[in-house]
């Protein structure tokens, strides 16, 4: 079994919508040298009760993992990130900024002699930003925006991703030229960003030209419920956060899971 495999059979969270009960399979947990599964049987450690989805656990258990874990979560392969980390796609999110800058100053909705600035949210590992930056860098003389007016701001919950990128050597030529910066924002409470390199706070009505916001594979990391309309009817599912077999009897005969 490969190690995904086994992460997502680690710990589940069960939805119950109109009584029929989907698994879904968070990566909460990590351990490189987990011993094989032993032989599934009913017993299971319910961790959490049903709750609205927006109030599950999961969601704890999940950024407490991308905390833990800082960018191994990448460099061992943990988070998928191949297809969302990568030239062609970095170079696709630069056609549609440039698309939406040319449309905005065409309606004079842009003042090319403010900032421009362009908010990644959930950044990561920075290997995207890494991407669309240098996208956004060839394309400069092709961009009627000047481009040391844009300002893309990497963000991201926790400290350790910050630390990973304020130092990383390919970013260092945009942090430089001031067209790169970075801050620490949890996109589902926080509404400032202070900026590490400027010093500058973006908040609420801080910015004269309209703000430019990239989420890259971040809205299923981001707190959600789960409705459905059946036969005309609004319903709201909840969910169940459970151990299966697997952690259950691993954690009575060995120490590790504590
Ligand atoms: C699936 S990864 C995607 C990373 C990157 N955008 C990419 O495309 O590879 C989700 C990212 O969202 C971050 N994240 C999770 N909850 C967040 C929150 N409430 N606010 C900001 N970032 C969050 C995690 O730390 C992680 O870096």
């Amino acid at each position: 079994m490969d190690e995904i495999s086994r992460l997502s059979d680690s710990l589940v969270s069960s939805a119950v919508l109109s009584g029929v009960e989907s698994q879904g399979t968070p990566s909460v947990s990590s351990n490189n040298d987990l011993p094989e599964p032993v032989p599934a049987t009913e017993s299971r450690c319910v961790l959490e009760d049903f709750v609205q989805c927006s109030k599950s656990h999961l969601w704890k258990l999940m950024m407490s993992f991308y905390d833990r874990k800082g960018v191994e979560s990448w460099s061992q392969g943990i988070v998928p990130h191949f297809i969302t980390c990568n030239s062609f796609i970095g170079s696709s999110y630069a056609k549609v900024l440039h698309g939406y800058i040319r449309d905005a100053l065409r309606l004079n909705k842009l003042n090319t002699n403010e900032p421009l600035y362009i908010i990644e949210l959930g950044a990561g590992s920075g290997k995207f930003s890494y991407f669309m930056l240098k996208a956004l860098y060839e394309m400069r003389d092709v961009c009627d925006f000047p481009f040391n007016k844009i300002v893309y701001v990497m963000t991201d919950f926790t400290e350790n991703n910050f630390k990973f990128w304020k130092s990383h050597p390919s970013l260092k030529m945009y942090f430089d030229m001031g067209v790169l910066d970075a801050g620490i924002f949890d996109a589902v409470n926080d509404d400032k960003i202070n900026l590490f390199f400027s010093g500058k706070v973006i908040s609420k009505g801080s910015c004269v030209n309209p703000v430019c916001v990239v989420a890259n594979y971040l809205f299923d990391t981001l707190y959600h419920d789960i409705f459905q309309v059946d036969g005309g009817q609004l319903k709201e599912g909840t969910s169940l956060t459970h151990s299966l077999t697997y952690l259950l009897t691993h954690s009575l005969t060995r120490d590790r899971f504590g």
